[in-house]
Order: structure tokens, then sequence, then C-alpha cells
């Protein structure tokens, strides 16, 4: 089930009082329920059971070290795109999860390759031949041997927004797949290198398994070819993108995870490799809320508009891929009419919206909302624009709230400038 619902009249989430952790906590705010995540990942891990398998959680969905710090312990690996989520797996686990890391990205630059080389990462997933040189020259000067996947774009259409949407020629991530052979060829020449894996991941957000499974065939037939080459493949990757509901639809995420993982093992067939999944907004998305207070309300016209104290830099999506977000009110009232408004934020553009006429149980000025399935690329995504401070986090463990992103302040947003 959902962790935010009504007890009575009161929104809560695992039976944790909304209201309450807005007054103590100020807003917006984001509240987790660390029982959902955990429970996420745990229906990855059972799926793939029959399957020797890694889950890399992909940190870009969610990046916050409390979540990291959960996730290393229930012994998920990760799927790291800078230096930067490097640098962050290693404060939130330890440097033993390094073992469970691979790290993706079309652009990774010298000193991130050398700090995983350091770490002695799991897999490099390798998006070009320039990059594939420069990891080569790295690693041979650091007397380390880079473990790698080549990813390869398998020219695979996956239903979703086009902004992510990455399995296509068309689109800037991997390597054709019928390239892929000569660059693997390419790759076993250097003695820094070991090619161990192949990564594949189409894109985010798909509710359809058979795309994945088509992926995954073609990656496999590619398996197949190397290993006849004489390429010790152990490791196939088949990305994250398991999509969730946003809607008000119920959705048993059991169920997509069996289906998920059904169709990828029957692709797999018997094949011997180790499966890596680098789910992420399956795992956080729906675990989280972004709670905000309503400041004014006005009418242009005939438009009305709820103005709450959150806004896009806050949570991009609405904004940037036109997304779905459900939205609640914190504490309800039958008696209340319903009515439809833009619920916009503070920030002075007109794309500052969470939703467009949405009709909503009548908010009054300094009332609390919640917007829902909010755990993924919400303040990973957020930003400082308009000079504002991102919102505070909490996590809801065993009943309890903690703590886990205190409100930046200006001070903070200042520190790196200079005048
Ligand atoms: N692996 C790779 C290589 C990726 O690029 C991504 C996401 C993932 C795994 C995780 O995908 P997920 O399981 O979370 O779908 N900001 C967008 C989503 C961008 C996804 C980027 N790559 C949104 O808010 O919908």
């Amino acid at each position: 089930g959902r962790p935010f619902q009504y007890d009575e009249q009161r929104l809560v989430c695992d039976g944790v009082d909304i209201a309450g952790l807005a007054d103590s906590f100020g807003t917006p705010l984001y509240v987790y329920s660390a029982k959902q995540i955990s429970e996420r990942a745990g229906l990855f891990q059972n799926a793939f059971a029959g399957t020797p398998h890694t889950v890399c959680y992909a940190v870009k969905a969610n990046s916050s070290l409390a979540i990291l710090k959960m996730l290393a312990a229930q012994g998920c690996g990760f799927d790291i795109v800078s230096g930067g989520e490097l640098a962050r797996v290693l404060k939130a686990g330890g440097p033993e999860v390094a073992s469970r890391v691979v790290f993706s990205g079309v652009g990774k630059i010298a000193g991130e390759m050398d700090a995983a080389l350091a770490a002695d990462i799991l897999q490099f997933n390798v998006e070009s031949e320039p990059e594939l040189e420069l990891l080569a020259s790295r690693a041979a000067a650091l007397g380390k041997k880079a473990r790698i996947a080549l990813r390869v774009n398998p020219d695979v259409s996956a239903e979703t927004h086009p902004y992510i949407s990455t399995g296509l020629s068309a689109h800037k991530f991997g390597i054709g797949i019928q390239l892929a052979r000569a660059v693997y060829a390419r790759a076993a020449q250097f003695p820094s290198i070991e090619t161990t894996g192949v990564s594949v991941h189409i894109g985010s957000q798909i509710r359809q398994v058979e795309p994945f499974a088509e992926a995954l065939e073609k990656t496999l037939n590619l398996v197949r070819e190397l290993r006849a080459d004489g390429h010790n493949i152990r490791n196939v990757d088949a990305g994250g993108g398991l999509g969730i509901e946003y809607g008000d639809k119920s959705f048993d995420a059991a169920q997509q995870v069996q289906k998920y993982a059904a169709a990828l093992q029957s692709a797999l067939g018997d094949m011997d490799v180790h499966l890596l999944l680098e789910p992420g907004r399956f795992l956080v998305g729906q675990a989280g809320a972004l709670v905000t207070r309503v400041l004014y309300r006005k009418a242009n016209g005939d438009k009305k508009f709820t103005i709450v104290d959150a806004a896009m830099n806050d949570l991009i999506r609405p904004a940037l891929y036109q997304a779905h977000h459900e939205i609640v009110p914190v504490v309800r009232d039958e008696a209340v009419a319903t009515e439809e408004a833009d619920i916009v934020g503070p920030v002075c553009e007109s794309g500052d919206f969470f939703a467009r006429s949405r009709a909503l149980q009548q908010t009054e000025q300094g009332d609390l909302i919640a917007i829902l399935d909010a755990g993924a690329y919400g303040l990973s995504l957020s930003s400082n624009y308009n000079t504002r401070v991102r919102p505070a986090e909490v996590l809801i463990e065993d009943g309890k709230a903690r703590l886990i992103r205190r409100r930046e302040t200006y001070d903070e947003l200042f520190a790196p400038e200079i005048f």
C-alpha cells in the first residue's frame, strides 16, 4: 500500500501525522517512508533471487546520504554517474560498497575515473571510444586494471517522455550495438582494461516490460558473440527505468517487479551471468511526498490560482516533463467543496506550477497540501533558483520522524561566492 494515507481526516506517513511534521520542521518539507524504500528494494532482491544479481540503486533518483546508508545496509550496490555520487556512496556505505558500484554516464572526467579506480569499483559502464582511451590511460598511470562494460545502445524504443528515453540511435547514450564487437576488441588490447560486462539502459518511467526484454535479448546476443571472441563477460547490466504509477490508480508494485523479473529472466534463459539492475525511481518515487503550505489564493479572470510555498526549484518534474503528481489535502474535510485551480509556486516563471486546473478540496490560506510520489528526482533535481533555500527532508522510520537534511541557510548559499 501507499505510505501516505488518511487516518480519519489527517494524512499520515506510516502512522506519523504530516501536519505535525510541517509544524515541527517547517515547509516546504520532503517526507520519506523508510519502510517503503526498503520494501521496494526487497521486492527487487527477492524477484531476482533465482538469478545471481546485484541491485545497484541509481543514486541520482534520490541521493540522500541517510537513504543511501539504508540501502547499502540492505545489500544494495549503486549506479553512480559522477565523482560526487561516488563520494556520496562511499560516505554513506563505507569503502566496502565500492565492489557493488557501477559508474555510468557519457562524460566522465579524468579525476572522476581516478577516484573510482582508487576505490576499486565493480565496473565502469563506458559510453564511447574516447572515454575508453582516457580510462585506459588513467588506469595505466595508476597501475590499476579497470573493469569495463560498454553501454550499448540497442535501438529499442521505450514509450516514455522523450526527455527520459535513451535507447534509440537518436540519443547520446551508449555505443551502437552493431559497433560494439569492434570496440570490445580494441578495449581488450589495453593491458589496463578488463572487459567484464555489457550494459544497456533504455530510459526511465517505462511501464511495459516488453522493451526491457527486447533490449536485454539484443544485449545477450552480443554477450554470446563476445564470449565466442574470447572476452570473459560475467556482468550483464540491464539498467534501470521500471516505471511507477503517478495517478490515483492503485498500483501493485510486487506484481510489477514480478513481471519485470519474469521478462528479464525469460530472456536470460540458462545463460550464466551476474545480472546488474539499476532501479532508481521504483525504489524511492512513491516513498516520498513534498509537503507545502498555501500562501495565497487569487484569481485572474476566471482562472484560480493557489500559491504555495514550494516551487519548481524544489520539484521540477511538472515544469520539465509536464509530469502529473497527485496532490492531496493534509487535512481532508468532505464538507468542503472541491475547486479547480492551478497550484503554483512563488518562482518568477510561468512554468512554475505543480498542477494546472486541478480539482482539489478548496484550500484556505495556511492550509497544507502534499504533492505525492515526489521521492524520486525531487530534491536530487532541485536547485537554488531565485535564491531559495532547498527544503528540509525527514525520514519516517519505525513510526518516528528523523530530520535527514535541515533547511539550508542563506550563508550556505553564499559561501562559494567571491565579491
Ligand atoms: N541507469 C541509468 C544509466 C540511468 O541513466 C538512469 C536514469 C537510471 C539507471 C535510473 O532510472 P529509473 O529507474 O530511475 O527510471 N529526471 C527524470 C528521470 C531521469 C532519468 C535519468 N536516468 C524524471 O524525473 O522523470
